[in-house]
């Protein structure tokens, strides 16, 4: 097993109370593995304290065998992790192709960045026929793969999707879960967080449940599928 990303043991305080009670979870390279959780579990601050955002105050973060925990945000993204956010958030008044483009902002040769839209482009053939569009006046599907497309642009190692499922129409959350998996297998890895538990373990590998700040459950995805526990939680 190779792990891209190992969480040991962190605990993380807004104002000095815990949020986070000692989560441990791995992710193995060229999975997606996913964190499932209701509204308030701890998932998004989980992902700020990879980012650096809100540094866990005790515990362990690897990424490919380095310890990143105490990093800068900047230098946690330069390492390979791309995080797109809860919400979404494309910059409104950015066409399309500019969105896309912000993505890749470390990247300096300009052949480099084109071969990049155009592969995010025979991803998100939509995104190619709007790319002059202001990413603001596209529906939230599209926004959505706006972000996603936008994420993929670092190339990154390691992607971290934040809900993307929150608020998208089942036409949208379908397309979008298919386009997370076609990613997947052109060898991105995905850490994926959601509350929509049913589409999440139909395309993840591994999971986790998060409540309240503690990890409750983990297994394959078809485990977790089957467990009577997380089926009374979630598909009651
Ligand atoms: N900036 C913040 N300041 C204080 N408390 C916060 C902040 N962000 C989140 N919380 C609290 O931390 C807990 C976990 O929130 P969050 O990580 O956003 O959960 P989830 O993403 O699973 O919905 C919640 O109780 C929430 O109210
Ligand atoms: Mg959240």
């Amino acid at each position: 097993m190779n792990v891209l990303l190992s969480v040991e043991g962190i605990y993380t305080a807004y104002d000095r109370v815990d949020v986070l009670h000692g989560v441990s979870l791995t992710v193995e390279a060229g999975t997606i593995t996913c964190i499932l959780g209701s509204n308030g579990a701890g998932k998004s601050t989980l992902i700020r304290s990879i980012l650096g955002l809100t540094p866990a105050h005790a515990g362990t973060i690897r990424f490919d065998g380095q310890p990143i925990g105490r990093l800068p945000t900047h230098r946690v993204i330069a390492s390979g992790i791309a995080c797109i956010p809860e919400g979404r958030k494309v910059f409104p008044k950015m066409t399309v192709e500019e969105n896309l483009r912000v993505g890749a902002y470390q990247q300096r040769d300009d052949h480099e960045v084109a071969r990049r839209v155009e592969q995010t482009y025979a991803l998100f053939p939509r995104l190619k026929e709007r790319r002059a569009q202001l990413a603001g006046t596209m529906s939230g599907g599209e926004q959505a793969m706006v972000s996603i497309g936008r994420g993929l642009m670092a190339q990154p190692r390691l992607l971290i999707i934040d809900e993307p499922s929150l608020g998208l129409s089942p036409l949208y959350v379908k397309e979008n879960f298919r386009i997370i998996g076609d990613i997947n297998r052109l060898g991105v890895t995905v850490l994926l967080v959601e509350q929509n538990v049913r589409q999440t373990l139909a395309i993840a590998h591994h999971g986790y449940v998060l409540s309240q700040g503690r990890l409750v459950a983990q297994g394959t995805a078809q485990a977790l599928a089957d467990s009577e526990e997380v089926r009374a939680a979630y598909f009651g």
